[in-house]
């Protein structure tokens, strides 16, 4: 039962108060009572109150529920450390500007949320200029990870995240000894990690629903063979949590009929930002991401059911056989090779924000920290921290030597299974647009001279030439007379 209805001891106090006690809130106020820290909890929702067991948890003794928001701010030891866990965006925003009044110089307050970091740059300046600190944190992991130990990616002043580094440590999952928590600089620089953990996270999903789609659609494979795959597979180099849960998923039975229940779950994927978050920053950085864009992109059409069940009714489908010259070996490595164009592409973007942002923004870190507790976790991520610690400055992980046996076998198996799904019409998003990453990335001439020069010939915006130096701009157009069917 709640305790939330009685008023606190005025001597009561509490090492750490959480605000927001939805899932991951509650779980991580679970975890830090668990490990002996005194925490006051507070949800700005009565009825989430009233849902609130401390019970529940063997560290139930050290949770402290508030009824009211002032009750909660004098029960927190002074300098008071406060972690907000509510939705990103506006409940962020209003509950800060409530604190602000009841708190004091020196207090700190911690946005756990999945903040976009910009809001977080925002909000450490104005509280910073208040005498408040500022930090944003990255939390990942869903309700198990919350409660038995999360990643987690710290941002802010060093004041303030070098004070609740130990407590974040304890909590936090562990790989060996070492703790899944870092510090990855200033403002929204923890956010940023989470942000990109998440761009990840999508591809990474949306590259494994296209491999279910070949095996099913295909390859002609039934859920509960697919689950049989999928648990070998993790077995092997493509071990991953997000392989583990895929799965567990595909062999969960429907209790009314017994059919797979995944067969019974609408088609049309949710979201709520991050992963856009993730595709824009990317695009505002420069830096080509194809992948985590794509699976943004596959989202969006996912929404669009009606539509797509009109078109299915009308536009032809490949008159192609749906069998494929596919074998189990070639999808794993297919799908091996993905996963590390994606994880590159998620690195070049961590490495050139922390450039942008003058962030000491560690690549190992990030790689260290994601191996535990968090969705992307990989067995590919021990070879990411080699590749990097061979070469710290490496500028595109497709570079390292750890990688060339994989891509020697991986990438022809990647194009081999990314024609069969072509011709067979299954549409893979991210499984093409890896391969096609892959294909520029390597290619040391790109087509890019003809947009040049169609720049030059519709708006005089000039070129440069691979024969001389300077900038050029010229005469293009074939004079109307000598075309023959001119289109104007
Ligand atoms: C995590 C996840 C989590 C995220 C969910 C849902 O690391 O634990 O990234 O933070 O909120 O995965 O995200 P979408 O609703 O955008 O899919």
């Amino acid at each position: 039962m709640s305790n939330t209805n009685k008023t606190l001891a005025p001597s009561t106090s509490a090492e750490f108060g959480i605000i927001g006690l939805g899932v991951m809130g509650r779980n991580l106020a679970y975890n830090l009572a668990d490990k002996g820290i005194r925490v006051v909890v507070y949800d700005p929702f009565p009825e989430v109150r009233d849902s609130f067991d401390p019970s529940v948890s063997a560290g139930g003794p050290n949770i402290l529920a508030a009824g009211s928001l002032q009750e909660f701010v004098q029960v927190v030891k002074t300098p008071r450390n406060i972690l907000i866990m509510l939705k990103a965006g506006e409940p962020v925003t209003a509950m800060i500007q409530k604190l602000i009044s009841l708190l004091t110089r020196g207090d700190l307050i911690i946005d756990g949320g999945n903040s976009y970091y910009k809001d977080t740059e925002r909000r450490a300046v104005d509280l910073e200029a208040r005498g408040l600190a500022f930090a944003g944190m990255g939390v990942s992991g869903g309700e198990k990870g919350a409660l038995e130990g999360p990643a987690i990616m710290l941002g802010g002043s060093k004041a303030a995240v070098e004070r609740i580094l130990p407590i974040m440590k304890t909590i936090s999952a562990r790989v060996g000894t070492r703790p899944c928590c870092e510090v990855f600089g200033g403002g929204g620089a923890g956010h940023f990690v989470k942000m990109i953990h998440n761009g990840i996270e999508y591809a990474e999903m949306q590259a494994i629903a296209e491999v279910y789609s070949i095996l099913r659609d295909l390859m002609g494979h039934e859920e509960h063979q697919i689950s049989t795959i999928f648990k070998q597979w993790n077995e092997g180099p493509l071990a991953a949590y997000l392989i583990e849960i895929t799965a567990d998923i595909l062999v969960t039975q429907d209790p009314d009929d017994g059919m797979p229940l995944v067969g019974k779950v609408m088609d049309v994927a949710g979201q709520k930002g991050t992963g856009l978050w993730a595709a824009q920053s990317a695009l505002e950085l420069g830096v080509p991401c194809p992948s985590l864009v794509e699976a943004v992109v596959a989202r969006g059409l996912s929404g669009l059911k009606r539509e797509r069940q009109l078109a299915a009714e009308t536009l032809p489908e490949p008159s192609v056989e749906k069998t494929s010259g596919c074998s189990l070996p070639m999808v794993e490595k297919a799908l091996l090779t993905t996963r590390l164009i994606i994880f590159t592409q998620g690195f070049a973007l961590l490495r050139q924000a922390a450039t942008t942002y003058g962030w000491p923004l560690g690549l190992i870190d990030a790689a260290s920290i994601w191996r535990g507790g968090c969705v992307i976790r990989a067995a590919l991520l021990e070879d990411i921290i080699k590749a990097l610690e061979s070469d710290k400055d490496i500028p595109n992980l497709l570079l390292a030597g750890q990688f060339k046996n994989m891509l020697v076998t991986g990438v022809p198996a990647l194009r081999a299974v990314s024609s069969a799904a072509l011709m067979g019409g299954v549409p893979i998003p991210v499984l093409g647009s890896a391969l096609s990453y892959y294909d520029s990335y390597r290619s040391a001439h790109l087509p890019a001279n003809l947009i040049q020069a169609q720049r030059d010939c519709f708006g005089a915006h000039t070129y440069e030439r691979v024969d001389k130096p300077g900038t050029f701009h010229s005469n293009w157009q074939v004079p109307a007379s000598q075309k023959k069917n001119n289109p104007q």
